[in-house]
């Protein structure tokens, strides 16, 4: 199974793409989450993206389907994925196709995450990552079993994402409309698009994501 998940900021494409990991055994590829460990190890890669994307900008369609190719690269050949954040263009929906392609492989299922604006804004104004290993909570939505206390590495330092500003919320939400809404209906035409309601709590949004799954592996 090789599946996009695609929705706006706040989403929950990262809490559902971990969700399908541990439970589905998809590896969990975020393209989001391989710029910002370029950012923190300050390798040339991160510095030079680092300010498009504090800003909440997008990163070059080139940089990121190499940068994607290497991770599927890395994957055992028939190795099933989950993509958070990617493709984002529609220059990247019809790069990503060719790549795959040129490995022999397609994507089966593209999930629609919708939610509205003013969830979005609540989701990302309370999101906080550990320190340590960047788990990502949520201080309403998601709290730590044990207050302070990360559930995985036991850190007890939290922080904010830098591209968690209003401003760059507000663009990243611009972007999204702009840019990657117009995909939804990219990927209907290729009949492997699948809508789910992303505004439930997360274990009911898990449970519609694994029933699309089941469906389409029976
Ligand atoms: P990226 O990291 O992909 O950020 P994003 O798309 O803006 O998405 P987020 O990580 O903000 O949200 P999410 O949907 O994963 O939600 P989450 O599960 O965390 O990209 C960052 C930047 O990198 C981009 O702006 C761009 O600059 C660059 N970039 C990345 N990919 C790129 C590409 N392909 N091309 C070009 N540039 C690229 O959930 C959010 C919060 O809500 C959490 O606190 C969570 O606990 C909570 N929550 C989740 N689900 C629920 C729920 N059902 N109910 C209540 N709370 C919930």
């Amino acid at each position: 199974m090789r599946l996009v998940l695609l929705g706006p900021p706040g989403s929950g494409k990262g809490t559902q793409a971990k969700f399908l990991e541990k439970v589905y055994g998809l590896k969990h590829l975020s393209t989001g989450e391989l710029l910002r460990l370029a950012i923190s190890e300050k390798t040339k890669l991160g510095n030079a993206v680092a300010d498009i994307i504090n800003s909440g900008q997008l990163v070059s369609d080139d940089l990121i389907i190499e940068l994607v190719s290497d991770r599927i690269d890395k994957l055992d050949g028939k190795a099933a994925f989950v993509l958070d954040g990617c493709p984002r263009t529609k220059g990247q929906a019809e790069a990503l196709e060719v790549m795959l392609s040129e490995k022999s492989k397609n994507l089966d299922l593209v999930v629609q995450m919708a939610v509205d604006n003013d969830q979005i804004v609540k989701r990302i104004s309370g999101r906080i990552n550990c320190a340590n290993c960047a788990a990502s909570y949520h201080t309403e939505f998601k709290k730590p079993k044990i207050d302070n206390v990360c559930d995985f590495c036991g850190g007890d330092s939290f922080e904010r994402r830098a591209d968690d500003s209003e401003v760059s919320v507000r663009r990243r939400l611009d972007v999204y409309e702009r840019e990657t809404a117009p995909l939804v209906q990219f990927y209907e035409n290729k009949g492997i698009l699948q809508a789910i309601d992303a505004m439930a709590p997360v274990g009911e949004v898990s449970k519609e994501l694994g029933a699309l799954i089941a469906n389409h592996t029976s």
